[in-house]
């Protein structure tokens, strides 16, 4: 049986969508949910690079290792390979959808936080420039619009 796939994305793919790539997996793996998880950052800079050490801490203390993973570039590929990418801001939607050639694409492309009926904003701002405190709100956001996504995935899509 095939998995669904997910792709989260940002800017440098160090922060966020690392962060939500771990996130998705424990609380999919909370709910009984195998999912086929990986994150990219629409630029290229830190390609190969290590989550940030403050998102790897941070992690940490939640009891998350997100120490294995490698920073990416998304590409035009991933349109097709992953069900659904959900991305951390209007930056990264716009980039994304940019690359889009047709309307199945499209239609995978999603603000990560619209799945959180209750979210304060529809972006997850980026902790790269601040403090610790910016990781924290990064995890607690990005948890409460994971346990949306996969409510949702249950209800219509299993
Ligand atoms: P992310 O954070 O998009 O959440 O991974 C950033 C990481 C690095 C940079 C910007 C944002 N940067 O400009 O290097």
């Amino acid at each position: 049986m095939s998995h669904i796939k997910v792709l989260t994305v940002c800017l440098g793919n160090i922060c966020r969508s690392p962060m939500a790539e771990g996130i998705l997996r424990q609380t999919a793996s909370e709910r009984g949910i195998t999912l086929e998880l990986d994150s990219a950052g629409t630029g290229g800079w830190h390609a190969g690079e290590a989550p940030d050490r403050r998102a790897q801490a941070y992690m940490r203390s939640q009891g998350l290792d997100i120490s294995g993973l490698r920073a990416r570039q998304f590409r035009k590929e991933d349109l097709d390979a992953f069900d659904h990418i959900l991305v951390m801001d209007r930056d990264n939607l716009r980039n994304v959808l940019m690359l889009c050639e047709n309307e199945a694409q499209r239609a995978k492309v999603r603000l990560m936080l619209s799945y959180w009926n209750e979210s304060p904003s529809d972006e997850v701002p980026d902790p790269y420039y601040g403090g610790d405190e910016g990781f924290a709100l990064v995890y607690d956001w990005v948890r409460n619009a994971a346990q949306a996504f996969l409510h949702t995935f249950e209800a219509h899509e299993r």
